[in-house]
């Protein structure tokens, strides 16, 4: 008897295990990163404790860090190397790295320099450390500055950098890290970036955006690009929307400070909604090279349709985030949180309607999704094809067959699932399936953190996955008029078109004048 036919879903997973057991000339090498001195600045802090030193341990671990780097942590307050040594340790296990025992060759590594760059003090000493380091292990002058502070400081940072001689690229590399937000306009993030520029060139400023570290959002262009059979149906012909959606369950947790000022359109969407659309929608470059990818992605933001303001309603809902229960939990509305003004008309959700206007995107809308304190915390991108142009089942089966999708899958399910319709066994009549592929089966290789990735490529120079400051110049272009319609002083004006909606809830019900029928998500909002 014939062995029986595979499942279509083994047969994607075997043919990934293939694949992955096919040998590494298959895959891009690992490259080894060059010795250097990083300095993080911020060293105290949540976000090195948290993410940057675990993700600098990994690749410690991993071999991808030089035997000779040195990394050096930059705080207000005195701390000798020993004591920072110590609290480095704590938050690996706190981290709950398993592996310690690395650990001893990189303890003699670390160090520590107390700086108040505000007050002009400690640059000097900081300097001097770090070419004692490099006369020590021979790090031929490289250096990377990681600002693990707020957003307010990098200006400064920057320039007391700059000043000091420590942005000059004479001897080695010298790398500045910002993350998010670049400013929190078009005039602000120029002012921040020509401060920056002062004294770094754009090849040495690195822009992080966490979601493009993601591997399956690194995917997007694969599956895109990769493959024969998506990109010919890639457009206007045959796509009907695509809708991009970043839900969270968590609220604004402790940085209502920050979110007060942000709220969701400057949080999510100036940045991490902005690049998902761009790799869905951008052409596919000549290569796959920082500037090229990057001047695609341009090419999409540039291409973006302004909002037309005097019919804003038509384009987006804003919502803010009342009481409700999240996985049986009661939790606050988001002006009852520690921090936020009673009065508050920030936003924590946001729908809008997008076109792209070129040849390939026309007519063809782009749906971004995304808010705090939703039913669950998923991102994806949901591809919806057109209906067949005719049905020759119509006589059976009436006139509509449901239009096939393509699901990417970002968060926290790592999959692409594609539907189409089969026929029931008995009478002629249709379902829907589903083809999965689950980005984890068959793997051989872990999975690295986002932040390790980042750190990798910024060691290695490589700016692919890094914003590029005419991109960011044109994402806050773009969203200008509608921030400047949250942002009208009248805060009564401002509630007006703010929505509230029930935390644990798919967002405010108003998302339908914007979604019809057909955009929602398996039926619902979300
Ligand atoms: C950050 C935002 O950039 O992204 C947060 O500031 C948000 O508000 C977070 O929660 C979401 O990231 P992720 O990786 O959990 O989807």
């Amino acid at each position: 008897m014939p062995d029986p036919q595979p499942s279509i879903a083994s047969a994607l997973v075997s043919t990934l295990q293939d694949h992955a057991a096919s040998p590494r000339s298959q895959c891009q090498l690992d490259r080894a990163s060059p010795p250097c001195v990083v300095v993080v600045f911020g060293a105290t802090g949540d976000l090195t404790s948290r993410k940057l030193f675990p993700s600098l341990y990994d690749l410690h671990c991993l071999g991808s860090l030089d035997p000779r780097a040195c990394i050096v942590g930059v705080g207000r307050s005195p701390m000798d190397h020993q004591t920072f040594r110590h609290r480095m340790r704590e938050a690996l296990e706190q981290a709950g790295v398993e592996q310690l025992d690395p650990w001893e060759e990189l303890a003699p590594r670390l160090f520590y320099c107390a700086v108040d760059v505000d007050g002009g003090e400690g640059l000097d000493a900081l300097r001097s450390l770090c070419q004692e380091l490099d006369d020590t292990w021979n790090i031929g002058g490289n250096r990377l500055y990681y600002l693990a502070v707020p957003p307010t400081a990098y200006e400064t940072i920057a320039t007391a950098l700059g000043q000091a001689g420590m942005s000059d690229e004479a001897q080695g590399f010298a790398r500045i890290v910002i993350e998010k937000p670049f400013g929190s306009d078009l005039a602000t993030a120029r002012a921040l970036d020509a401060a920056i520029h002062r004294h770094f060139a754009e090849h040495q400023v690195f822009r992080i955006d966490h979601y493009l570290a993601k591997e399956t959002v690194q995917n997007i262009m694969v599956l895109r690009f990769a493959n024969a059979i998506f990109e010919p149906l890639w457009n206007r012909r045959y796509i009907d929307h695509v809708r991009i959606t970043a839900a969270e369950s968590l609220g604004v947790e402790h940085r209502a400070a920050f979110y007060e000022h942000a709220g969701v359109l400057r949080d999510m969407f100036q940045n991490h909604m902005m690049q998902l659309l761009s790799l869905c929608a951008m052409e596919p470059p000549s290569q796959f090279e920082a500037e090229l990818v990057r001047d695609e992605k341009t090419k999409v933001y540039r291409a973006l349709r302004p909002f037309p303001v005097e019919r804003l309603d038509e384009h987006l809902v804003l919502g803010q985030y009342g009481a409700g229960m999240i996985d049986g939990r009661k939790v606050p509305a988001y002006v009852d949180e520690p921090g936020v003004a009673p009065d508050s008309a920030t936003p924590t959700y946001a729908c809008m309607k997008v076109f792209i206007d070129n040849w390939r995107w026309q007519g063809v809308p782009f749906y971004l999704v995304s808010g705090k304190r939703l039913r669950k915390k998923h991102t994806e991108i949901t591809v919806k094809f057109k209906e067949v142009p005719y049905s020759m089942f119509r006589k059976v089966l009436g006139e509509h067959i449901s239009a096939n999708t393509l699901i990417l899958s970002i968060q926290p399910r790592e999959e692409v699932i594609l539907t189409f319709q089969t026929k029931l066994p008995g009478p002629m009549c249709l379902r829907t399936v589903r083809m999965e592929f689950d980005y984890n089966a068959g793997l051989q290789r872990a999975k690295v953190d986002a932040y390790v990735k980042v750190l990798q490529d910024v060691l290695l120079g490589d700016q692919t996955l890094f914003w590029r400051q005419d991109s960011v110049e044109l994402c806050w272009g773009f969203l200008t008029p509608i921030l400047q319609e949250c942002d009208c002083p009248d805060k009564a004006d401002k509630s007006d078109r703010l929505y509230l909606y029930r935390a644990g809830s798919d967002g405010p019900q108003e998302v339908r004048h914007i979604l019809s029928p057909a955009t929602m998500q398996h039926g619902t909002m979300l």
